[in-house]
């Protein structure tokens, strides 16, 4: 099957600090397809629209105005880093990430802003971003080595094959390793109990915790089950007003529209360097298109990972999915207790439905639950 790419409206996104302050190794740094893609998938990939984008051969008039568009601006705000104007240059970028062009340099400059800002970690993770969108890019490579010196990634659990994969793992993905190792766990314990049911997770971007969770069931289901994998692969789109984190503003903390951005191809990778790659169903477009699309075929959901960070990514989610999770079926959100949006659309729903979730913190952002049996 070839991919028929989704051409997908502008998208705003964001991304948070604390989930960024996680350390993490390595780096995405093989070749890949861009994310329009054309290249053979996996022969489970799905792409809800017909594709409408172009080759890379042959742009559109539209991305050559935005490209072009692009050029200034990323010009200005290297300009005012170069004048020490660290603040400002990092808004500038911030805005340029929201047109969704990936620009060689631009995550590298977002990194470079925020090293000065002394975030660190903000810049470990835009480094890595730098690298999935232009994978043989010297300078963010010798930045993340830099980096990854400071960031020495130790997982405290002591279960050799979680050790083991998240080594693996790591350089594709942002949860932190409390998060993934309650994935993990759980995903572990379905497959071992034989409960039934395929899994999902919503908000994809490297594909890590995707592949955590693939290899998981991989060893140990003892059933054919999928994993469902639904993102835009283009990054975050658009917040709304409620998407803030203690009361800032998405697109001001950093994490603007297109951000959290990685190809499909990332995807591919990790699951084929864990051979998982038949487990995984990735599905390209918004939530709000792809799940109700996707339901029927899914079945029972067994365990659904929400990570789509704002309110209405988190809503279509619930709204889509919630009663294709069974009775007792696992579902974590990594958001809750960063993006107050995320938060509210998860109460928002427990109240609209008249349910009562007993939620578990993981780490002070992820939280789980199972599902009411009634
Ligand atoms: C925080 S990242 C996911 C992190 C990932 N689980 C990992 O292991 O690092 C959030 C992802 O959700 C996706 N996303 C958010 N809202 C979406 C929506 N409404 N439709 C499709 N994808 C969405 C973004 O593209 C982004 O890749």
């Amino acid at each position: 099957m070839r991919c028929r790419a989704t051409r997908l409206p502008p998208l705003r996104g964001t991304k948070r600090q604390q989930r960024l302050a996680a350390p993490w190794t390595g780096v995405d740094n093989k070749p890949h397809a861009p994310a329009c893609c054309c290249p053979p998938l996996p022969a489970l990939c799905i792409v809800t629209t017909p594709c409408s984008a172009p080759s890379p051969s042959t742009p559109r008039p539209s991305f050559l105005r935005t490209a072009l568009g692009v050029s200034l601006p990323f010009a200005r705000a290297r300009l005012l880093f170069a004048l020490g104007r660290v603040d400002a240059a990092f808004a500038l970028t911030t805005r340029i990430k929201a047109l969704k062009i990936p620009t060689r340099n631009l995550d590298l400059l977002r990194a470079q802003c925020r090293l000065k800002q002394n975030s660190p970690g903000e810049a470990f993770e835009f480094a890595k971003e730098e690298l999935r969108l232009f994978p043989n890019n010297a300078a963010a490579e010798r930045l993340l080595t830099d980096l990854r010196t400071r960031f020495t990634p130790t997982t405290t659990y002591q279960d050799a094959h979680y050790r083991a994969w998240v080594q693996v793992i790591r350089p594709y993905t942002m949860v932190s390793d409390d998060r993934l190792w309650q994935l993990f766990s759980w995903a572990k314990r379905i497959c071992e109990e034989d409960r039934p049911g395929n899994f999902a997770e919503c908000g994809v971007a490297g594909g890590g915790s995707s592949a955590l969770i693939a290899k998981t069931i991989a060893t140990y289901s003892k059933r054919p089950r999928r994993l469902y994998a639904f993102d835009t692969f283009e990054g975050m789109p658009a917040p709304r007003a409620e998407d803030t984190h203690q009361g800032v503003a998405a697109a001001d903390t950093g994490w603007g529209e297109g951000t959290c951005a990685a190809p499909m191809q990332s995807l591919r990778n990790i699951c084929r360097e864990l051979a998982v790659t038949d487990i995984v169903v990735p599905v390209q477009g918004f939530f709000a298109d792809t799940l109700p699309a996707t339901r029927a075929e899914m079945g029972e959901l067994a365990f659904l990972h929400l990570d789509g960070d704002w309110y209405e990514s988190t809503r279509d989610i619930l709204v889509n999915l919630y009663d294709q999770v069974a009775p007792g079926g696992y579902m974590q959100i990594d958001d809750y207790g960063y993006w107050e949006g995320c938060r509210r659309a998860i109460h928002d729903f427990e109240r609209e439905r008249g349910l009562t979730f007993e939620l578990h913190n993981i780490d002070g952002v992820g939280h789980w639950m199972t599902r009411p049996q009634s």
